[in-house]
């Protein structure tokens, strides 16, 4: 559903609908609804991210290619390291806390599904001879051979830890054993997400955050103070100058029309 897209043109928020937070839709603010919902609004930045790609992959002009492969590897190594982080520190942590080996299962498998044709999409970015080789068609077969597997599990994953809010072993709701365990995941998940990339990943993530979404709902997360996002986006903007103009939002993270996208007749 378009929320307030800018033009008539195609936005970052098809073809892979972008997906209710858990705390919009139920109210809840448990940390399991929480956390699912912190992680929904990363899995809808790396979606429009997604959409970005694939509605400009096939009018990139020959001037912009070399900016346009740079902004899609970014993509890639944002979806890369967020799926890393879950199997090798999140889902292992929220394992332990609810002592419960079982809970990520289906999760692991969907992370499998599509982790090849991730790979093949950074492959093919990074095998080109030369920027004017990259070719729109051929990144779109790519894309699409892995859109279904992907969508499924950006979705399920949401609504798999929002669920866990009703585990036996999950924190009581409100208690101090909650306020903590939600406050270590939450600095620790901000953490790695910067970790991942101040200069590439982390301007991604923002430059791809609708800050209307919901209402205005996450307007303010996540609480990044004013001065560091202002530092991240420029000297985002001052290593990369041409890559975030192929982005879905402005440095405000206002939704602006697709760049390489021609204007509708
Ligand atoms: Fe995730």
């Amino acid at each position: 559903m378009t929320t307030n897209s800018p033009t008539e043109k195609p936005w970052a928020d098809t073809p892979l609908a972008m997906i209710p937070t858990p705390v919009f839709v139920t109210k809840k603010h448990d940390m399991f609804t929480s956390g699912a919902s912190h992680m929904c609004m990363v899995h809808n930045s790396i979606l429009r991210g997604y959409n970005s790609i694939y509605h400009q992959a096939p009018h990139v002009a020959e001037a912009d290619k070399a900016d346009f492969i740079g902004y899609c590897l970014t993509w890639h190594k944002f979806l890369k390291s967020h799926a890393d982080n879950e199997d090798t520190s999140l889902f292992v942590e929220m394992e332990k806390l609810l002592e419960d080996g079982a809970i990520f299962e289906e999760s692991h498998k969907e992370h499998d599904a599509f982790m090849p044709g991730i790979a093949k999409f950074q492959e093919y970015l990074s095998s080109l001879g030369s920027p004017g080789e990259f070719s729109g068609v051929k990144l779109l077969e790519i894309m699409t051979a892995f859109q279904e597997p992907f969508e499924i599990h950006m979705r399920s994953e949401i609504t798999t830890i929002a669920n866990l809010a009703g585990h036996e072993r999950a924190p009581v709701v409100g208690s101090a054993k909650e306020k903590s365990t939600q406050s270590t995941f939450d600095a620790r998940e901000g953490k790695k997400l910067l970790m991942s990339g101040a200069t590439d990943v982390m301007p991604f993530f923002l430059f791809n955050f609708d800050s209307s979404y919901e209402d205005g709902l996450w307007a303010n997360w996540p609480p990044i103070p004013a001065p560091v996002r202002w530092g991240l986006i420029n000297v985002a903007k001052f290593w990369h100058p041409g890559w975030w103009k192929f982005a879905s939002c402005d440095a405000a993270r206002r939704t602006i029309p697709l760049y390489a996208v021609p204007d509708s007749k």
